[in-house]
């Protein structure tokens, strides 16, 4: 059993996904204990303090939920970063045979253990600055063998620290170098059955330039008949209708969106489809940013993700990610807390993301009262201690 006292303490309240005015609402207390029990909430009561408390704290919140990462990749792309500082674009790498065809060959050549290696270590670090846990994706391997190597070095990561890792499946993440389209998108259809043993969810980078929906309408109904749950790269690039076919699937998640149309707006705020958004993206290729207010009030419910990748986004840092979506996603503070934990919680199907009895104790303590202080400073680390699964770490 363990008591934490908290001056102040600020959570998601109600149902998730929690859509348009709701992500606002919130749960506040000032001086409240918080009893935590074998991994579980237990209680939060009003509590005088005495000296019977195990940590005192001065502000809590759930620990953060990263919905969107590309852990665990292998090697790095330091070179890219300084062509695109140059002035040539992601796409204009990515064509050619850099951009992910680079990190598919640095995965191939690696082994599981030298990937767990390094991704061991960014793992650490987002504990280090409040996560508890992330989504991590396979689409490095673009071959059954690879791809089934980025998918045991996530079930190893999550054997042997404290970060969850809930893993997805993005086999389609690009056309392997001289295979034909289709003939790919029939292959990845053989690999599923070995692939469930891992994951129940696949994801697909739908834009210009990879898959387009007419692609892979026929390739998600099969996997959804398989017990599938879908969610979608969308619309990053150019809007190939990739949002509209995410929401006609059923997704958990369409992602990114930065050319989501009006019209696909409103269907996505009346879908139960949520838009996870990723400004470190954005800010990292000089793009826009995607329409976080105009979803919200039309009543879409947001998840925040880092997106955390060798070549579009080698940014994790949620503080970062809280600043760039308070600036320029225009989210207000108590809609990003909410999007990058409850509603991330319910992208990934798990139960965190809440302070409240029943659910599960991943709990981030700061070391300041305001919350506006962790974008404020994002390069301070205001974290304290994470407790993850009932279990704490103090820094
Ligand atoms: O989400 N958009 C596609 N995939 C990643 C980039 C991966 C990479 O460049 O390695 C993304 O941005
Ligand atoms: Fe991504």
């Amino acid at each position: 059993m363990l008591r934490i006292h908290a001056e102040h303490l600020i959570s998601p309240s109600g149902q998730a996904p929690k859509k348009g005015n709701e992500m606002k609402k919130i749960f506040e207390a000032f001086d409240v204990d918080i009893i935590l029990n074998k991994g579980k909430i237990v209680d939060i009561k009003k509590h005088k303090i005495t000296d019977d408390f195990t940590i005192k704290a001065k502000l809590v919140t759930p620990a953060f939920v990263d919905a969107h990462t590309h852990i665990p990749f292998f090697g790095s792309r330091a070179k890219e970063f300084y062509l695109r500082a140059r002035g040539k674009s992601y796409s204009e790498i990515f064509a050619n045979g850099g951009g992910i065809h680079s990190s598919v060959r640095m995965l191939r050549n690696a082994t599981t253990d030298e990937i767990v290696k390094q991704n061991l270590k960014y793992l650490s670090l987002f504990k280090r600055h409040g996560i508890a846990a992330i989504e991590g994706k396979s689409g490095y391997g673009l071959e059954k063998i690879s791809e089934l190597k980025q998918l045991k070095a996530m079930k190893i990561l999550n054997e042997i620290q404290d970060v969850k890792v809930i893993p997805t499946f993005l086999g389609l993440h690009a056309i392997p170098i001289d295979v034909n389209k289709k003939d790919y998108i029939d292959e990845v259809k053989k690999w599923l059955d070995d692939i469930k043993e891992f994951t129940d969810t696949i994801d697909v980078f739908c834009d210009k330039g990879v898959f387009l929906p007419q692609d892979i309408e026929e390739f998600f109904e099969f996997a959804k008949n398989k017990g599938f749950k879908i969610r979608f790269h969308a619309d990053e690039i150019e809007n190939v209708g990739a949002a509209k076919l995410a929401i006609k699937l059923g997704a958990i998640s369409a992602d990114h969106l930065l050319k989501i149309s009006d019209e696909d707006i409103s269907q996505i705020a009346n879908s139960n489809t949520v838009a996870t958004l990723m400004p470190g993206t954005s800010f990292y290729l000089g793009e826009d940013f995607a329409p976080a207010r105009k979803l919200i009030d039309n009543g879409a419910a947001i998840s925040i993700g880092s997106d955390f990748n060798p070549g579009s986004c080698p940014i994790f840092n949620p503080a970062f990610i809280f600043h760039l979506a308070l600036r320029f996603l225009k989210m207000e503070p108590e809609e990003i807390l909410t999007a990058y934990t409850l509603n991330s919680s319910y992208v990934l199907g798990i139960e965190n993301g809440k302070i409240e009895p029943g659910y599960k104790c991943d709990i981030a303590i700061w070391n300041t009262n305001e919350l506006l202080d962790i974008p404020y400073m994002f390069d301070q680390n205001f974290l304290s201690a994470i407790i993850i699964n009932g279990k704490v770490t103090i820094y």
